[in-house]
């Protein structure tokens, strides 16, 4: 099966299994614009001319760089793209990320992810928390759900996500209104979701891992470069191919700013891993 075949839901829509992360395109830090423009448009057309149509992004990268380039890129779009974007951080001057989850604050990022990706209504907004720690942190987050839901019920948002989030959370969120996704850090040396993941999938719910090669500094292991190389493939494609054998609600949106790189992302669809070699694999995680 190729894959273009392998889809799931996401939302109300089907989604190829193989998304695309956004995140990459903006300039060093996720602050400013690419250096080469003309190449981050390139990946992004390449992307939905690949059969990409799940694009995962947020106006507080560049900050509304990278929505204001996917414009550029896709506008206007195809009617099966489903754009992913997350709100509840804000940047200051020197390219830190702070919280921003005041209903106010809330509510200009959707607006201005509407205004820059040139949407009327946005498919799937991810509520991202960030309490004290960078990861996920017990938390109410009801107040700022309750604002995500009325605009919804507004019409500026199709369904509701969550991201950096515990297991309890999405339960507590799940009690106030329908949860679309999932999105945490998850990887093959990564698993610490691995409860919530089958959780979810007994569901039918998507669980959308970021950092899906490891993030800035891509994963590096010598079991991953042994597995690749028996199947004439790259370690990147290795560990996006683990993910796809791994649960069948697992929705990829690998990171990247090169035409060449999304290429070899997309062919990992194509990849078949033996028991064996996912035994081997597995051995990666330390959890
Ligand atoms: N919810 C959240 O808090 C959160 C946090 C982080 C990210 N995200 C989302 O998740 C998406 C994925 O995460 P990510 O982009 O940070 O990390 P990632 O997908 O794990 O990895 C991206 C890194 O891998 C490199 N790479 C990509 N494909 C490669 C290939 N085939 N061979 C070698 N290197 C390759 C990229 O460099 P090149 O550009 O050189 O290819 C980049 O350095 C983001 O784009 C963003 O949409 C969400």
């Amino acid at each position: 099966m190729s894959y273009h075949e392998m889809t799931y839901s996401l939302g109300d829509r089907q989604v190829a299994r193989l998304g695309y992360g956004a995140m990459q395109l903006a300039g060093p830090h996720v602050f400013g614009p690419p250096a080469d423009e003309a190449r981050a448009l390139q990946v992004l057309r390449g992307a939905v001319a690949s059969g990409v149509n799940h694009i995962d992004t947020s106006d507080f990268y560049g900050p509304h760089i990278t929505n204001q380039l996917i414009k550029k890129a896709l506008h206007p779009y195809a009617d099966d793209l489903v754009i992913v974007t997350k709100i509840g951080a804000r940047r200051d001057e020197h390219a830190n990320w702070l919280p921003a989850f005041s209903a106010a604050e809330l509510t200009r990022a959707v607006e201005d992810n509407l205004r820059n990706l040139g949407l009327e209504t946005i498919d799937v907004v991810n509520l991202r928390a960030m309490f004290d720690t960078h990861g996920p942190a017990e938390g109410s987050l009801e107040a700022e759900l309750e604002t995500l839901i009325a605009l919804r019920e507004r019409g500026l948002i199709r369904h509701i996500g969550l991201s950096n989030v515990t297991a309890k959370q999405v339960v507590d969120a799940q009690a106030l209104t329908t949860i679309a996704c999932v999105q945490n850090l998850y990887n093959i040396a990564n698993r610490q979701d691995e409860a919530l993941i089958h959780h979810l999938a007994a569901q039918g719910i998507p669980y959308v891992p970021f950092f899906p090669l490891g993030g800035f500094s891509p994963l590096q292991s010598e079991q991953l470069n042994d597995v690749a190389k028996e199947l004439n493939a790259t370690p990147m494609q290795v560990a996006l191919a683990w993910l796809l054998q791994h649960s069948p609600n697992i929705l990829l949106i690998p990171g990247t700013s090169s035409p060449e790189h999304l290429q070899q992302n997309l062919a990992s669809g194509a990849l078949r891993l033996s028991p064996t070699a996912i035994a081997r694999l597995d051995a990666i995680s330390q959890h």
